[in-house]
């Protein structure tokens, strides 16, 4: 998973491929990734080919009450999954990850439910060479820059610290740069218009960005279009330690260590980059290095992460104007100016792409009354480091959710529909494993999924945060409020959206040690999260009818229709076809709800997400070009989420033209 606070990635492919082709309907995919930042994030998304709604009798709230009873639930076995799991790093492709699979295996066998590995051969990057040396001025002998994550004393994990991948971003350019080093703030577009307002010229320089808010990949990618040869980024104190100061960090508190790095991808596509659209298998055809960079999925120029201790060396090389406020750093930071230069960044990355074997492992417990349709439960496996929290706090989960399911099986319940548990590699490489598998299976999971629950980081803190398409909201709402008591918040629905930092991601120190210390010391968040989790799939595996309601679909997009008034106030462009087809729409489900006899909606959340992805893209680029083009084609892009929508609409009504 991906990011904090609140950054990236804006592609989730699961069953759709986001921006720019995405149907509307995976909008809120591009939100969950949004919250893969986020601490406990369950992402839902909805196959399209749900029109249908189904009747009969059992009655099956009988055992869902007994999934959530205490003499079910066990924190010593989530515990002791999570401890099994995280004994040694394990990034896709190494031995341990394979091990962590046979692992999922084998549990999930112990509980009596079939399961296989489904294994693909999709490129993954690993690193070979990485330096970063700073030179004061062009006129000094550069100094080396320290890209190492140290050990603590008496660290449990010392003698398998070594495994631990060098820092790195997969999928990075191989490369050097070298040039007078430039500060880009978050290197969001409007850090870059802010430079070249100041008139900074970035052409030629190495960037100096900090993470949080937007995607690492874009972070990069936005580099390059302003013309910087390397990004480096580092982990500001003020984001990811404590504020800095006096603050302490891991072991003693559960901040970023100075040393710390956050690795990550800066992929920005789903899926194997050499098999766009087709499943990685045995000796599949292959596109070649050149066509993906044509893709524009990789980045064309280097990059590295590093600590903030690296970061504040960098910084305290650079001079010229001094930043604004809010592009400052914490309590004790040095002043950080805009330069370029007068220090200057060897930034040198050399990475070798493998075909790599992965493992996706599938667990099924077949449906009775309508086994061809699917309720899938995923998580992923890989982690960059440990993955205490990210992401085996879901894999512990997963395998809690599996054992209580048997105990259910025990007593006598069958689900009606079909559960999957998949347990998805290389996920962190950019949504690899289960891509390949949405890709090799793509006509039978559409027309069979019925939903997808995905847990990437379980816990990892207080709180809870979940994210799912809007006609899920009700029933995890409800679901909420029967298991109580998430993440020692309310069970209301603000216990969805709360948030906090979750600060030694995708670092060394996300460690079994630090969950136990800081994350979740008694595993009952954990808990927690297998409750609502499991409970979700029971009810959506076992109501007759389909527990969805689209009004809360309808009433998200017209809010965020709303939302994009502003952003096209003062152009001719016309949201008409957008609002007639939501109000198609809300009749629709209005009218299903009627005769569903379930109609409550109580409160409409604001998700403040950016649910049009093709539209936003469409008016960010009109914007800057200015063209009437560009605005044509914002145009375009509004007739074409509506015609969706309408196509939405006449499904849920049944009705063929
Ligand atoms: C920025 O610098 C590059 C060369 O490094 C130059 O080609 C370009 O014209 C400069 N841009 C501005 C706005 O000065
Ligand atoms: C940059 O660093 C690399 C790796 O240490 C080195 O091979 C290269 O010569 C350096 N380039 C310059 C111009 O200093
Ligand atoms: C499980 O929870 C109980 C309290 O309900 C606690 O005493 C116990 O230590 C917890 N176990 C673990 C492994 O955290």
């Amino acid at each position: 998973m991906e990011g904090v606070p609140k950054p990236e990635k804006p592609t989730e492919s699961f069953f759709f491929k986001p921006q720019p082709e995405n149907p509307p309907f995976s909008y809120k995919l591009r939100l969950c990734t949004m919250f893969r930042a986020a601490i406990v994030s369950i992402a839902v998304v909805i196959a399209t080919s749900i029109c249908f709604l189904l009747f009969s009798g059992t009655q099956k709230s009988i055992y869902h009450t007994l999934y959530l009873s205490s003499s079910f639930s066990s924190n010593e076995s989530i515990s002791n999954h999570l401890y099994t799991l995280t004994k040694r790093p394990h990034v896709a492709g190494s031995a341990a990850n394979a091990e962590a699979a046979a692992y999922v295996m084998s549990t999930l066998k112990s509980y009596n439910i079939r399961a296989y590995i489904r294994p693909y051969y999709t490129a993954l990057t690993y690193p070979v060479r990485r330096s970063i040396t700073l030179a004061p001025t062009i006129h000094d002998a550069p100094i080396e820059l320290d890209l190492k994550q140290e050990i603590y004393e008496g660290d449990p994990y010392a003698d398998v610290a070594g495994e631990v991948t060098p820092t790195f971003h997969a999928f990075a350019k191989s490369g050097t740069a070298v040039g007078l080093a430039v500060y880009v703030n978050y290197g969001r577009v409007e850090d870059y218009s802010a430079l070249r307002e100041t008139g900074v010229n970035v052409s030629g320089r190495v960037a100096l960005a900090r993470y949080g808010k937007i995607y690492r990949g874009d972070i990069v990618q936005n580099g390059y279009a302003a013309g910087a040869i390397g990004v480096i980024i580092f982990t500001d104190r003020k984001d990811f330690g404590g504020g800095g100061g006096d603050a302490k960090w891991f072991p003693d508190e559960k901040w970023m260590p100075p040393t710390g790095v956050q690795v990550g991808s800066v992929y920005s596509g789903a899926g194997d980059p050499t098999t766009p659209g087709w499943a990685s298998t045995e000796g599949c055809e292959r596109i070649t290095d050149e066509e993906v960079e044509k893709s524009g999925d990789v980045p064309l120029i280097p990059s590295l992460p590093v600590s903030w201790k690296s970061g504040e060396v960098v910084m305290k090389s650079i001079g010229g104007m001094v930043a604004n406020e809010d592009w400052q750093g914490g309590e004790g930071a040095p002043v950080y100016r805009l330069g370029p230069g007068p220090g200057v960044l060897n930034l040198t990355y050399e990475g070798k792409q493998v075909i790599t074997t992965i493992e996706n492992v599938i667990g099924i417990i077949e449906g009775v009354e309508e086994p061809d349709r699917y309720v899938i439960l995923g998580n992923h496996r890989d982690a960059w480091t440990f993955g205490a929290a990210d992401p085996n706090s879901g894999t512990a989960c997963l395998l809690e959710v599996a054992e209580r399911l048997q105990k259910l099986q025990k007593k006598g319940w069958k689900p009606r529909r079909t559960i999957m548990l998949c347990n998805w590699d290389a996920e962190e490489y950019g949504l690899i494993g289960s891509t390949e598998w949405v890709e090799e299976n793509r006509q039978m999971l559409a027309s069979r999924v019925v939903a997808y629950l995905n847990v990437d980081v379980a816990v990892s803190g207080a709180g809870f945060e979940a994210s799912s398409t809007p006609q899920l909201d009700e029933l995890i709402i409800q679901a909420a409020k029967q298991v109580g008591r998430l993440g020692g918040g309310g069970s209301d629905h603000a216990a969805f959206v709360q948030h906090i930092g979750y600060p030694v991601y995708h670092s060394m120190y996300d460690d079994f040690t630090w969950m136990k210390k800081f994350g979740d010391p008694l595993f009952q968040r954990h808990t927690a999260v297998a409750n609502l989790w499991g409970l979700v799939a029971l009810k959506l595996a076992d109501e007759e009818i389909l527990p969805f309601n689209y009004l809360f679909y309808a009433l998200e997009l017209q809010k965020s229709v709303e939302d994009l008034q502003g952003d096209i106030s003062g152009t001719d462009i016309t949201l008409a076809p957008l609002f007639n087809s939501i109000a198609e729409l809300k009749k629709a489900a209005i009218e299903i709800n009627n005769k569903k006899k379930v109609y409550a909606p109580s409160k409409y959340d604001d998700y403040g997400s950016r649910s049009f992805p093709g539209i936003d893209d469409a008016i960010e680029k009109a914007k800057s070009l200015n063209t009437a083009d560009s605005w044509h084609s914002v145009q375009h892009q509004i007739w074409r989420v509506a015609r969706a929508i309408t196509q939405a609409t006449l499904c849920l009504k049944g009705e063929i033209k």
